[in-house]
């Protein structure tokens, strides 16, 4: 026992954070020339009004090296320092091999392992968790978690229950030791029973690629909305409770809450259900769309930049998504 409450570990910090985010724009304007849509009603039922959209000879390894240079520049760590090489991604490269594998080579990371991390939009939380375990017992001093989709390429875009909700992007953090230690305090969750509300049917072993598979369009997205839209308020809220009781703090405490970008109204119902202010809930999925494993570290870097989140501030980031999963991460900021 080393006294500590359940589930806070000390010692390991974000020391680098990297963005990358494809340049093309596609508007909600744009989406109603070839989709029975409106910006009226994407901007009204989730907040977006745009989303970035990658080349088409980038895919989720090129964009997760752009944001992974970034951060390793800024934390002035060569590759070849790094011991490990986490991607979170629903939209790798290919099935296998790991979409990190490409990228730890394609970075020069010559010593570090590497592997996927998938557990839908929440990976990006799951995969900091899985950094600060590393870091924390002493195992690795420096390890790189790359959130990177290019999920423009799953969407059916004939859909429009799902195709103008998603854009593409990436962030990267590199987590190493620290002697004072940041909180990070964790609480990860999953309720496989909500399996078929969000996934990609076809591709997998359940259902192999055929030509039955590629004409029902099971290759693409497919998401019941509503039932995601109900577990995503009941557990963003839940999480958020858990993870700040466990370290012994409430809501008032908290400096700056980043919920995974989803839509609007779901991050206004779980803050007011947690009596967050306005000040204290930041949200950028209107110029971004949902990114899934990218929207918390694209987030990050916006408050950042803009001020809103600052060196010594408690930070409380939130994701859910596919699986049914769900998980938060309380940190104390240290950029
Ligand atoms: O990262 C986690 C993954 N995803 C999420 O968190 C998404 C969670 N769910 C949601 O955000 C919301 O459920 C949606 C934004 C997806 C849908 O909003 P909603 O208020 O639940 O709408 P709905 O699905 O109940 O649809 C209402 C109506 C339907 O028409 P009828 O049946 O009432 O005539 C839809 O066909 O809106 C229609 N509709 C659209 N109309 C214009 C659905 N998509 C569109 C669209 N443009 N793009």
């Amino acid at each position: 026992m080393t006294g500590l409450p359940r589930g806070k570990v000390r010692g390991a910090r974000i020391a680098a954070l990297g963005v990358y985010v494809p340049e093309r724009v596609l508007t909600n304007d744009e989406l109603s020339q070839f989709l029975d849509t409106s910006d009226e009603w994407i901007s009204t039922r989730t907040g977006i009004r745009e989303r970035h959209i990658a080349r088409i000879d980038q895919a989720t390894s090129d964009l997760a090296v752009e944001a992974a240079k970034q951060a390793l520049e800024r934390a002035a760590v060569d590759a070849g320092e790094l011991d490990l090489v986490i991607v979170t991604t629903i939209t790798p490269d290919m099935v296998f091999p790991a979409t990190a594998s490409i990228v730890a080579h394609r970075l020069g990371a010559t010593r570090a392992g590497a592997f996927d991390l998938e557990a839908g939009c929440t990976g990006f939380v799951y995969g900091l968790a899985v950094a600060t375990g590393f870091v924390a017992a002493g195992i690795y001093r420096n390890v790189l978690v790359i959130g990177s989709e290019v999920l423009s390429r799953s969407l059916d875009w004939e859909d429009r229950t799902t195709s103008v909700l998603f854009g593409d992007g990436a962030g990267a953090v590199l987590v190493s030791p620290t002697e004072n230690g940041s909180i990070f305090s964790f609480d990860l969750g999953n309720d496989g029973s909500g399996a078929e509300y969000l996934g990609m049917p076809a591709g997998g072993s359940r259902l192999p690629a055929s030509h039955h598979t590629v004409r029902d369009r099971q290759h693409y997205m497919k998401m019941t909305g509503s039932e995601v839209y109900k577990f995503a308020i009941r557990a963003v809220a839940d999480s958020c409770e858990k993870v700040l009781s466990d370290a012994g703090l409430t809501p008032q405490d908290v400096n700056l809450f980043v919920p995974h970008q989803a839509n609007m109204r779901i991050i206004e119902a779980a803050a007011k259900r947690l009596g967050f202010k306005p000040e204290q809930v930041f949200a950028n999925l209107e110029r971004y769309g949902n990114t899934s494993c990218a929207s918390i570290p694209i987030c990050l870097e916006e408050a950042w930049a803009s001020g809103r989140l600052q060196k010594g501030d408690l930070l409380l980031m939130t994701g859910f998504g596919a699986g049914l999963t769900w998980g938060s991460c309380l940190t104390r900021w240290d950029l």
